[in-house]
């Protein structure tokens, strides 16, 4: 999915004028290139190690299977090329960087000079988090912050999304009849669908039912009480913004999974590191980048504009709610929306192909 998207965002933008493409599949090597791609050759296989390794970019979304197979033997084989990857796999190795270039384009641009080869897109919810809020920790402006997420089904993959929308029919069709029937009590709805849920939804995929309800916990246990998706945050935002062991900011929470499509919300408390005044750091995010939207904190701007409806298939990354919290005049709370299929995953690596070929 996050290749279809990123495919899709590449000719929105021209991208494939640019570079002398050769695709690869790891299921139909000898088919044809996509169609867009006149004059290309068919699709070669995914892993064949020399003919990759006869390319100076390679760039993937096949996922991290592929990457903890492939990779290596490329580099064991030599190639000194750049590794432009989705996946997780490669994130946290000291020799890779992670990609988010209008938070971080000087680390992109250091690493890149100092010969780093392998250019990894970061978490979807960190990224996301860091295009909405980046004027305040890119300005070292942030203490502490502390999310709890509210993530979409498509960060489970494609399959997670009909999952989803199956339990939502699944569901109505429990209680269609009651529903037509104004006079009907809604306290027996309410126990249809809950015996729906516990009983009749097919959650092969999030292994719960999602409809209706929500998974307090995201990827893998640590065993230490932390997801690894909530471990992520600390350890990715930190890279991202290049920051040592020494200035590293503390960042932690909790991460949900909520029955939204694509875009991924996170509610925010940060401390900073002084009292700005609101109007202040408004003004802040919003000059960080073209993509952070400030909404004001109103009842009618947040519900038109902050909600995964509002982001979904848009590069804008609402961030609102920002109001000084009782805990005192450095504690604020925030709340952002961004389209984790584009912001959260295929963006950054278009760009990263870009500022590569320079
Ligand atoms: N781990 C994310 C999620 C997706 O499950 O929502 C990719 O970063």
């Amino acid at each position: 999915m996050v290749g279809s998207v990123l495919m899709q965002r590449m000719l929105d933008e021209g991208d494939f004028a640019q570079i002398d493409p050769v695709f690869f599949s790891t299921s139909n090597a000898g088919g044809q290139a996509p169609a867009f791609a006149e004059g290309a050759a068919p699709l070669q296989d995914a892993y064949d190690i020399q003919t990759l390794a006869k390319l100076p970019i390679i760039v993937t979304a096949q996922g991290g299977d592929y990457t903890t197979k492939v990779h290596a033997q490329l580099r064991n084989s030599g190639w000194d090329g750049l590794w432009i990857d989705a996946a997780s796999t490669l994130r946290m190795n000291d020799d890779s960087v992670i990609v988010l270039d209008p938070i971080n384009r000087n680390v992109i641009d250091q690493s890149l000079a100092s010969g780093t080869k392998d250019f990894i897109g970061g978490n979807c919810t960190v990224s996301c988090m860091l295009m909405g809020l980046g004027g305040l920790f890119k300005n070292g402006l942030v203490e502490w912050s502390t999310a709890m997420t509210y993530q979409a089904a498509s960060g489970g993959g494609a399959r997670h999304m009909r999952e989803l929308l199956t339990q939502f029919g699944d569901i109505n069709s429990h209680v269609a009849s009651e529903l037509d029937d104004p006079a009907s009590a809604i306290l027996e709805i309410d126990r249809k669908v809950l015996a729906a849920q516990r009983g009749g939804l097919d959650a092969t995929q999030f292994g719960v039912p999602l409809a209706g309800s929500l998974i307090p916990w995201i990827d893998a246990d640590l065993g230490n009480g932390q997801s690894k998706e909530e471990w992520k945050a600390g350890v990715e935002t930190n890279k991202i913004l290049g920051n040592s062991a020494e200035n590293k900011v503390v960042v932690d929470g909790l991460c949900v999974r909520i029955g939204a499509m694509r875009s991924h919300s996170q509610a925010l408390t940060l401390k900073l590191t002084e009292d700005l005044p609101v109007s202040e750091i408004e003004s802040l995010l919003a000059a960080d980048n073209e993509w952070a939207k400030v909404v004001p904190n109103t009842k009618e701007a947040t519900v038109d504009a902050l909600t995964p409806v509002a982001a979904s298939g848009t590069l804008d990354i609402p961030v609102g709610r920002i109001r000084k919290l009782e805990m005192g005049p450095e504690y604020i709370s925030a709340f952002t929306v961004g389209d984790q299929l584009l912001w959260g995953a295929a963006e950054p690596l278009r760009r990263m192909l870009a500022i590569a070929q320079g």
